[in-house]
């Protein structure tokens, strides 16, 4: 199994806290924003006496909940096509154990969120990339770059819309792009659409659930991880029309008998989050976005992709080797006691050598902490030496 490049320099944090130092956190997407109160109360007045199993596919009052959720979305699904997991991570393993033998191939666009690596090797199929570039702001590869890389293996492409690590979010033009390769030949689309809500600048999210032509062939994954704040619920779900994808899923959901039931109340609860909060939230992104994106492009030599969605932003250095520059802040470096945790990005790659000069940032912090974050990599940069 590979290590999560995003938790891997924990220890190495742990000693900078030892030796009294701050430390920014912009290694991790666990956002500071408040969980809606509604979904907290709902779980200490539920009136429960046994803390019981639900089905294995969540219980039907939140399937039918989300079904409702997914409307507003312009998605059209029924309680029948939703499997609720144990966030969106179990959702994920799901898709890849039952669309995938041992040996399949699937691609994915890189950079990609790092536990796609994981996941893979946990379910035994291999990870074919299509590179997308810093250059072109990680814009989907031209079709043909696909088509290259379809064997008598290749059993599904997956994306991440918006992007995990790089904050793309696909057009309309790109979904039904991947919809004709998908139906051309007879792939799955597997779309993870954790930060749905997550679109800035007007743009309007669009889900590979409403392409009705790719019914067949498309499967969503979801969470209520960063949607709400909810991180620890661990509650996420598997979205398809395929019949037979919903069948096969269930069995995996079976063999670990149920996700959370606390959750599942808290995560129903969640669904009635007014508009509002979602306005607050996002306007609070874009403004970290915005203060991010100024202060690293104030830097000589970064070059920075600007993120249309999700809170996250690949950057490049000037730099060799950013897992030796990562540590080398927790373990040598400081402004006044402060230093800053990024994630290397070369863990969002599975083309071996790439994206070694480049880190992911994660603007879960508030502005001030940003600015002070940033400033702290600028000083860095004028004394490290690879
Ligand atoms: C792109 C993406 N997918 C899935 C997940 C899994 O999240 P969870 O299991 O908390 O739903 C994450 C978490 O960071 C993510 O960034």
């Amino acid at each position: 199994m590979p290590q999560s490049p995003i938790r891997k320099l924990v220890p190495y944090a742990e000693m900078a806290y030892k030796q009294g130092k701050t430390v920014y956190h912009l290694n991790i997407g666990q956002p500071d924003i408040k969980t809606p109160e509604i979904a907290l109360d709902a779980v200490k007045v539920h009136s429960l006496d046994i803390l019981a199993y639900t089905r294995s596919e969540g219980s039907d009052e939140y399937r039918n909940k989300i079904a409702n959720y997914y409307s507003q979305h312009d998605i059209h699904v029924s309680k029948d096509n939703i499997i609720v997991t144990t966030g969106g991570s179990e959702a994920l393993l799901f898709a890849f154990g039952s669309v995938m033998d041992t040996d399949d191939e699937i691609i994915i666009p890189e950079p990609f969120y790092a536990n796609y690596n994981g996941f893979s090797t946990a379910s035994g199929v291999n990870i074919v990339p299509v590179i997308s570039k810093i250059e072109d702001n990680f814009a989907l590869p031209p079709i043909e770059e696909f088509e290259k890389l379809i064997t008598p293996k290749t059993k599904a492409i997956l994306i991440c819309n918006p992007g995990n690590p790089t904050g793309y979010l696909y057009s309309k033009e790109e979904i039904k792009k991947l919809a004709s390769i998908v139906k051309k030949h007879d792939l799955f689309l597997i779309s993870d659409e954790v930060y749905r809500e997550f679109a800035y600048d007007g743009v309007q999210h669009y889900s590979i659930m409403q392409e009705e032509d790719i019914a067949e062939h498309a499967i969503m994954i979801d969470s209520v991880s960063k949607r709400y704040s909810m991180c620890g619920a661990r509650i996420g779900c598997l979205v398809s029309k395929n019949k037979a994808v919903i069948a096969t899923a269930l069995k995996f959901a079976q063999a670990r008998l149920s996700p959370p039931t606390l959750a599942q109340i808290a995560s129903e609860a969640a669904l009635q989050t007014p508009q509002s909060y979602f306005d607050g939230v996002i306007e609070e992104y874009v403004a970290r976005r915005n203060t991010l994106i100024n202060e690293l492009e104030k830097i000589e030599g970064v070059k920075v992709a600007k993120p249309k969605g999700a809170f996250y932003c690949i950057v490049e250095l000037p730099v060799k080797n950013s897992d030796d520059f990562a540590q080398w802040l927790l373990e040598s470096f400081d402004v006044n006691g402060e230093t800053v945790m990024v994630a290397p990005a070369a863990g969002f790659y599975s083309t071996p050598g790439v994206g070694l000069n480049q880190i992911r940032i994660a603007y879960v912090l508030n502005q001030d902490s940003l600015k002070k974050a940033v400033n702290i990599l600028k000083e860095a940069l004028k004394v490290y030496k690879d």
